[in-house]
């Protein structure tokens, strides 16, 4: 019997006969060729139904346990996954023929040494190993679990009618909050009234003014690694709003605003030298926007601002482009008119080293 002849039988008896059903899986075990990932002494036995051992002290796992992981974790191929523990690699082949992108990581460089000369002969393109501790995960691609962006303007209620709001679109924040879902973080988004869509797997809550957005935002916080503020929120909110309708007279109207409270600001003062969580700022300008975001980093007591000057053509308000300067501590990072969803990743490109920084 040939090798594929015994792949065949193989996922006959020993999976789908358990009740895997998945085609991807099923055709995955057909082809992967499990012998070249045993030790020469071990090839006879490859196809068994059993666990087999491996060099340093490790094993493969059984192929109907293999299958079964791989139906639960169900990848996509648009989906890049990580996996702890190389092992003999026989995992991540299965895994790669059905994701995009896999990363493996591997603790004995013994075994990584093996599999990655076997994925070589298999020619598989989209796997990267790596020598490591795996409970750290991929720092580098993922370092944050949780965070909370904030997006859209706010609308301060005048009367039952009326309400002083702004022209902030929310779609750099929304763009902020896809780029790190991609990316794999859990993300909270407080959106503002009057705003894009909220987004797929992404927890929204819904806000309208100022007062309520730093409500959501403190709710929020803890456990927060990242708090990107991209909304425009209000500084100022009608002093005495009315139940009623305002009717007109002849004379003029005035209205009387007060400050709202800075949400930003009262993070970064509350964080007072604590790790965490980082902390990014927006600053829409109309001149002189390098200059006045970094004014409000210092200000505010954050960690990296995004200005922009709203008068480009093609950038800020309204825009699916967008062209800003990153400002951090150490330097500031010119961003050319590019997609807001390219923007959204530039900035976290940056966020990255800061949160190793305070870490
Ligand atoms: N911000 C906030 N709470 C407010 C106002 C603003 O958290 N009440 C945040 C915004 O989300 C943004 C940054 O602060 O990240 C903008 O800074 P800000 O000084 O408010 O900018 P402007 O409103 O443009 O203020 P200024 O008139 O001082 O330029």
């Amino acid at each position: 019997m040939d090798d594929r002849e015994q792949r065949v039988q193989m996922v006959e008896r020993q999976i789908a006969a358990r009740g895997v059903r998945d085609p991807r899986v099923l055709e995955a075990l057909r082809d992967v060729p499990r012998h070249l990932f045993v030790p020469e002494d071990q090839k006879p036995h490859a196809y068994e139904d059993r666990a087999l051992p491996i060099a340093s002290g490790q094993t493969i796992s059984q192929p109907y346990i293999v299958a079964i992981m791989t139906e639960l974790l169900a990848p996509d191929p648009d989906h890049d996954v990580l996996e702890i523990g190389t092992g003999s690699g026989y995992q991540t082949a299965i895994l790669s023929r059905l994701a995009k992108h896999v990363v493996t990581i591997e603790r004995h460089p013994q075994l990584a040494l093996t599999a990655e000369q076997v994925f070589s002969a298999l020619g598989l393109m989209n796997v990267d190993i790596r020598v490591g501790d795996g409970t750290e995960g991929l720092p580098a691609e993922a370092p944050f679990d949780r965070i909370l962006v904030t997006a859209g303007p706010t609308y301060e209620d005048i009367d039952p009618v009326r309400y002083v709001g702004n022209r902030s679109s929310g779609r750099m924040g929304v763009a902020l909050a896809e780029a790190a879902r991609r990316r794999g973080a859990a993300v909270t988004l407080v959106l503002g009234p009057g705003s894009v869509a909220a987004p797929d797997g992404i927890e929204v809550v819904r806000v309208r003014s100022a007062a309520e957005m730093h409500a959501a935002v403190m709710q929020a916080l803890p456990g927060q690694d990242v708090v990107a503020m991209a909304a425009a929120v209000a500084d100022y909110t009608p002093a005495a709003p009315v139940a009623q309708k305002i009717t007109k007279s002849d004379g003029p109207l005035t209205l009387t605003l007060t400050r709202t409270k800075d949400i930003l600001a009262d993070l970064g003062a509350s964080r007072d030298g604590a790790a965490h969580p980082v902390l990014v700022g927006f600053a829409a300008e109309t001149a002189d926007a390098v200059a006045r975001g970094r004014r409000k980093l210092d200000a505010k007591r954050v960690d990296l601002v995004v200005a922009n000057d709203v008068t480009q053509p093609g950038a800020g308000f309204e825009h699916d482009t967008n062209a800003v300067t990153i400002i951090t501590r150490d330097r500031d990072v010119a961003v050319p008119l590019q997609s807001k969803a390219a923007v959204a990743d530039r900035i976290l490109d940056l966020v990255v080293p800061l949160l190793g920084a305070r870490a």
